[in-house]
């Protein structure tokens, strides 16, 4: 078999600092017998700053030719006064989306038990947590046309579409329903059918497929009140499915119950298996370049990429296990550090992980 192709984009903020920690754990599993190649390129602001637009076509042409991209995170203040929105370091991310059809988006919110205490909220309320966000990541209000901010009226107005097809419906009905069939068979389907049109199709082409799945519970829930139960009672979730910006907010708050979005992997997957694989956190340019961030966000997100583009899970298993180790040595970064735990930096993260990588 020829060797697999990883393409590494660390992007800006604690990008850089966050994937520096995840490529050690990655060249580990090279010592293991991984048969792989890591380039890297440059996205975002980082991008932006190179050669004046996030996505340079070196860049996306090299994401294609990838089986596998771990991205670290893009954005921050410094680019945040850029008035043409094509040129944000956003749009970088948002384009490799797009062209790389990554219309399936995981977003794995699992409670290490060693991390009960850090959570925000009761132990009781989470401990146990095991729940998978899918969202929908290519389409919805993010890409609908038109869109735009014009004068009308003698005042500026700006606007979006929210719009999905049955197609793009179906096809990510189908990743929930099939993930859901491989967990605890319980689907919560997540709209504003109650207000959004775009939502009763949504609503009505889960239950089209539900006939398919009769193994799977299929439930819906209004995004108001999702929000609400994620954080009155989590654990009665199993697979949640939403569109992609209910999606982008639901995943952050399901975060902190895991007891910090440093905590929290994603797995972007195209038709064809192809994946990228990033943290849910962003740049976090509060903490950039202090070496406190949390990397294991980014380490689990490799650890998704063994899964689901590379076919391995054995390793992907390791990388769980050792984060689990040094979790359990007391190992905490600060964001998820309280008291009677060992207060490490970014790069000391990783190297325990790796440690305890080569260790089990
Ligand atoms: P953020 O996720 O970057 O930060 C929110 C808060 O969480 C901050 O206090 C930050 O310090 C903390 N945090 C985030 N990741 C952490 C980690 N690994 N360890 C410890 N603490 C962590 O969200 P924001 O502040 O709203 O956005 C900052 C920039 O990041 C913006 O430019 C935004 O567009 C961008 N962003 C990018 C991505 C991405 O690349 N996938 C995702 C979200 C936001
Ligand atoms: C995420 C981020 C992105 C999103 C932004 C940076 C475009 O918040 O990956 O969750 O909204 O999808
Ligand atoms: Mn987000």
């Amino acid at each position: 078999r020829m060797s697999r192709k990883i393409l590494v984009l660390p992007g800006d903020g604690i990008g850089p600092e966050i994937t520096r920690e995840a490529v050690k754990v990655l060249e580990a599993c090279q010592e293991r017998g991984l048969d792989v190649t890591v380039d890297e390129a440059l996205v975002g602001g980082a991008a932006y700053d190179a050669h004046g637009e996030p996505l340079p076509e070196t860049t996306l042409a090299k994401a294609k030719a990838s089986d596998a991209i771990l991205l670290g995170a893009v954005g921050g203040p410094k680019w945040d006064k850029i008035e043409d929105l094509a040129k944000r370091p956003e749009k970088g991310l948002l384009g490799l989306r797009k062209h790389l059809g990554l219309f399936g988006n995981l977003r794995p919110a699992i409670l290490y038990p060693q991390l009960a205490e850090a959570s925000s909220l009761k132990p009781e309320v989470v401990s146990g947590l095991d729940i998978m966000i899918v969202r929908e990541l290519t389409g919805g209000i993010y890409f609908g046309q038109p869109r735009g901010i014009e004068e009308r009226n003698g005042q500026r107005v700006g606007f979006n579409t929210y719009i999905y097809s049955e197609a793009e419906i179906e096809r990510i009905g189908r990743v929930a329903f099939e993930m859901a069939r491989k967990r605890n068979k319980k689907l919560c389907s997540v709209d504003k059918a109650n207000v959004l049109e775009v939502t009763i199709l949504w609503r009505e082409i889960m239950e089209r497929l539900a006939p398919e799945y009769p193994d799977v519970e299929l439930s819906h829930m209004y995004v108001d009140n999702a929000a609400m139960q994620l954080v009155r009672a989590p654990k009665q979730f199993d697979v949640i499915v939403t569109g992609n910006m209910f999606g982008d907010i639901l995943s952050d708050a399901a975060a902190m119950l895991t007891g910090s979005i440093g905590m929290l992997p994603s797995a972007s997957l195209n038709e064809s298996g192809q994946g990228m694989y990033e943290p849910c956190h962003g740049s976090a340019p509060d903490i950039a370049g202090q070496n406190l961030a949390n990397p294991l966000a980014t380490i689990l997100s490799v650890a998704m990429m063994l899964r689901y583009s590379l076919d391995e899970p054995e390793l992907a298993e390791r990388i769980e296990g050792a984060v689990g180790k040094v979790l359990d040595d007391g190992l905490r970064t600060a964001d998820i550090a309280y008291p009677g735990t060992r207060r490490v930096s970014t790069s000391e993260m990783g190297d325990a992980v790796l440690a305890a990588f080569r260790h089990v």
